[in-house]
């Protein structure tokens, strides 16, 4: 794929931004593609090998790279691969850097730690190095997160001390960690977005909430009769993608950089989404959800509701889509997946 950008990188506008995104195939990377396409950016995504296709998010905004105006790259890459990241990365030298790459899934961290932690913090350290041993003036993001607070007691905000309990969370807490350092010790300007849970139609189908929307669908189309689900009293604070990666956009447009929470400052329960999800459809929940144990952390997460009152302030970001408008959201996209016409207002 690299040979085509070469070729045409020499025609490029000198006034046009250019991005690199890691993990521009994930729910997140997705969305921010197609916003800083918007905004005329130079879009290079970074793609990992796979047997099987893994660009369906992206799919709709890919073009013949032969073809005039085109501004979405795309390389194969790996956070875990440091000699790929160097040579593209030294390539491209992106004004913004967005690393969004991971192995995402908190539950599946207890089952794969070494990887979960060479992705997650050892991934963001590859970047930080690359970009200190280039001298490049790449402005860099970081996917951090709400479960780096773990067991802190809400409202967390950017002043609250991490307490992790994951592989996952303490790998992101690294991460961010190191960001903060980069950005002191060598004036990298570098942002940790500790962001809050934040869903859509685009959300991996093994994760909670999406797993509820697209069970509902399929159980109302005759194709699944049973849901298997985990704990049912964790309390997240969920908002929508699309929202969340503007604020990611909003804190590389800053003079200085700093580390936001973005969230809703609102909190739901497991069942208060699940029962929602149901009643919209006319189902009642108690009939058809089921506990599984191997749904279950070893440690969990109870509670999590963040303060985004910084990135009010400093950004001027705050969330419009709140709970049930969410919920809507993801439910009809799935009940349209399923094949159903019926729609939710
Ligand atoms: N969504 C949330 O609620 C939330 C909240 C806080 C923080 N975050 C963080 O924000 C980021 C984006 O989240 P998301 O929801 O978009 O996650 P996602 O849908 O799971 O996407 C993760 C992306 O990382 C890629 N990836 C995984 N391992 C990689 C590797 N070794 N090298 C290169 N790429 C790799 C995946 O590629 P494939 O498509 O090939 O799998 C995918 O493109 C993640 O870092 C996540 O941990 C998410």
């Amino acid at each position: 794929m690299r040979q085509f950008y070469r070729k045409f990188h020499m025609k490029r506008d000198k006034k046009q931004k250019i991005a690199f995104i890691t993990g521009v195939t994930g729910q997140d990377g997705s969305y921010l593609a197609e916003l800083l396409l918007r905004k005329n950016y130079e879009v290079h995504g970074m793609v990992r090998r796979s047997s099987t296709f893994n660009t369906t998010r992206i799919d709709h905004l890919y073009k013949d790279p032969h073809k005039k105006g085109v501004n979405l790259f795309l390389h194969y890459g790996d956070v875990t691969d440091s000699n790929t990241v160097y040579k593209l990365l030294g390539e491209i030298r992106p004004d913004e850097i967005y690393n969004l790459a991971a192995q995402s899934h908190v539950r599946v961290s207890f089952d794969l730690p070494e990887y979960t932690v060479n992705t997650v913090a050892i991934g963001t350290l590859r970047l930080l190095e690359v970009i200190r041993d280039l001298k490049l003036e790449s402005r860099f993001y970081q996917a951090s997160s709400s479960e780096m607070f773990g067991d802190a007691k809400p409202p967390q905000s950017e002043w609250t001390p991490f307490q992790p309990r994951s592989p996952y969370a303490a790998a992101k807490v690294l991460a961010h960690q190191l960001v903060g350092v980069y950005r002191d010790a060598y004036g990298i300007f570098a942002c940790g977005g500790i962001l809050f849970n934040h869903e859509s139609p685009r959300r991996g189908e093994t994760f909670l909430t999406r797993k509820v929307t697209l069970g509902v669908a399929n159980i109302l189309a005759k194709k699944q009769d049973k849901l298997y689900l985990g704990n049912m009293d964790a309390k997240r604070d969920w908002g929508f993608a699309p929202e969340y990666v503007r604020a990611m956009w909003m804190m590389m447009q800053k003079k200085k950089a700093d580390d936001f929470v973005i969230a809703t400052g609102e909190s739901h329960s497991v069942s208060e989404f699940v029962e929602l999800a149901f009643g919209l459809v006319g189902l009642n929940w108690k009939r058809f959800v089921k506990i599984d144990q191997k749904y279950f952390r070893p440690t969990e997460v109870d509670f999590l509701q963040g303060d985004f009152s910084k990135a009010k302030k400093i950004l001027g970001w705050k969330p419009k889509v709140k709970f049930e408008e969410l919920v809507k959201i993801m439910l009809n996209s799935d009940l349209k997946k399923v094949g159903l016409s019926l729609k939710i207002n």
